[in-house]
Formats: C-alpha cells, structure tokens, sequence
C-alpha cells in the first residue's frame, strides 16, 4: 500500500467558483504534493477538465475522473484505466434514450456531453416520484442502470455499479491506496456517491440543498464556500499530511472543526 493520501475533489462550484480561494487551495497543494495525489472526478470529460486547468489556476491533478464515473484517465501516462467501467453486456445506451425521449419533462443535452457510457438529459425541478419512476420504468424494461439527478436539472443514466464514488475507489485501488487514506469533496447530488462509499467526505458551504442534507460521520459539512470550504476539510481531515483512522475521527480537531459541523 501507498503511503499517501488520495484526494479526490469535485471541480465546478467545489473548487471553482472563487478565484482567490483557488489560489490558497493551490499553493496548500504545492506545499502537499509528495503525500496527497489529486484527481478531479466531474460529470465533464478528462478533455474539458484538462482545457480548465489550462485556463484557470486549477493545479495539475494526477488523475482525471470524467462524465460523472465512467471514464478514469492517468495524467502521467494520458491512458485512460482500460478496465473501468466493468463491462456489461446489457447496457443499451440507444435503448435508454429511447426511454428518457418519450419523457415530455425531459430534454437531451448537446451531443458533446454524451458518451458511449453517459446518457445525459436536462430536467428542470424533477421531483423523487418521477425519478423513481423512471428508476421502475428502467427495471421494468430490464435496463439494469444508475440514475443521478443533480441541481435540479442534470439527468444521467449510467451503467448500475458505475459512478463517481465506485470510480474513486477503483482508482485508489489502481494505486494501492488504503481507503482510509481518501478524502472526496463536492457540492451537488453527483458527489453523494463519492460520500456513500465511505471515504472521508467535505461538502462545501455553497452545496446544492441534496447535498447539504446528506448528513455523516464520515461528513464534515465546512462553513467555507468553494475552494475554501475544501481547505477547511483538509484541515479538519488531515493532521501533517497523515488521515486520522475513520473510526475514531482526527486526533485533534484542527482549526476548522470549531465552525463546520460533522454529524
Ligand atoms: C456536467 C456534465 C453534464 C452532467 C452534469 C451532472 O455538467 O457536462 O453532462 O449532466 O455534469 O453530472
Ligand atoms: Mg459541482
């Protein structure tokens, strides 16, 4: 196992958003670089996140994670993890389109945002009913896939088994790193899986209401928005670079825990 940590953060509205705020989280990283490994892990593709790290003061990561789980690209080498997603001989993404068309509530998005594992549409303020529905609807029809709806308007069908969080754990897998080492951060309903998996979690301050609910252990909900909200989980999480065992939570609480709130 490596002894690093791994920390995996959402991009738009989680570390973009504040400028200023991302300088800080850079020059942290700078200063971080030989014990934390940074992915990005995003609903866009490793395409677009590197465009955004061209033109912003995002640091270069080690690691891409794209459209929303389903792609993993190694920075290093530029490959792209040719074991993920598991194969699944069921998945049908004309078929699931199909699907979704028939929804008078629902609308494609641009060709760009599709891919041969993402099928991707808006839908504004959808409520649980209808994406439970939709959820039957795909069972019924034999369609074994994942569904996320993020900020009252993102839709994506997914491969079931396939997402952000699923995505995390096999590239800490992929480098050996333990999953206790792992702290993810994010702000809208696509990151909950990240949380679900156990790893130590931030949700900054300006997160999405689906995001804001989502109450943990593993957790910690900053009082800081954006980039700063995440420098203020890796306080919270990290004491000289070493995660504290999950268990337990930190040894002491770090400057952050007399704000933010971990229930
Ligand atoms: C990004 C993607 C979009 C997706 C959304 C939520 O905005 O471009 O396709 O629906 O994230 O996952
Ligand atoms: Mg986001």
């Amino acid at each position: 196992m490596e002894r690093v940590n791994l920390l995996v953060s959402d991009v738009d509205n989680t570390l973009l958003g504040d400028d200023a705020a991302l300088e800080r989280f850079a020059s942290w990283f700078d200063h971080a670089r030989a014990h934390v490994r940074l992915a990005y892990n995003s609903g866009r593709f490793p395409r677009s996140l590197a465009q955004s790290v061209r033109t912003s003061g995002l640091p270069r990561p080690d690691a891409y994670i794209g459209g929303v789980g389903t792609e993993i690209e190694i920075v290093s080498s530029g490959k792209r993890l040719d074991d993920w997603p598991p194969l699944d001989d069921c998945w049908d993404p004309e078929a699931i389109r199909a699907v979704l068309l028939a929804h008078k509530e629902l609308r494609p998005q641009p060709d760009h945002l599709q891919s041969q594992f993402k099928v991707s549409f808006y839908g504004d303020e959808l409520d649980d009913e209808f994406v439970d529905l939709l959820r039957q609807q795909f069972a019924d029809l034999g369609h074994q896939v994942n569904i996320v709806y993020s900020s009252q308007r993102d839709l994506d069908v997914l491969p079931a088994g396939t997402n952000k969080g699923t995505a995390v754990a096999h590239l800490a897998d992929h480098w050996q790193i333990d999953p206790q080492r792992v702290i993810v951060a994010g702000d809208s309903g696509n990151d909950l899986d990240m949380f679900r998996q156990g790893f130590r979690g931030i949700v900054v301050a300006n997160a999405q209401p689906e995001l804001r609910a989502y109450k943990s252990p593993n957790v910690y909900h900053a009082t800081g928005p954006f980039a700063d909200g995440v420098l203020e989980g890796l306080r919270y999480w990290l004491a000289d670079h070493r995660a504290a065992p999950v268990t337990c939570g930190p040894s002491s609480p770090g400057p952050g825990a007399d704000r933010g709130t971990r229930e």
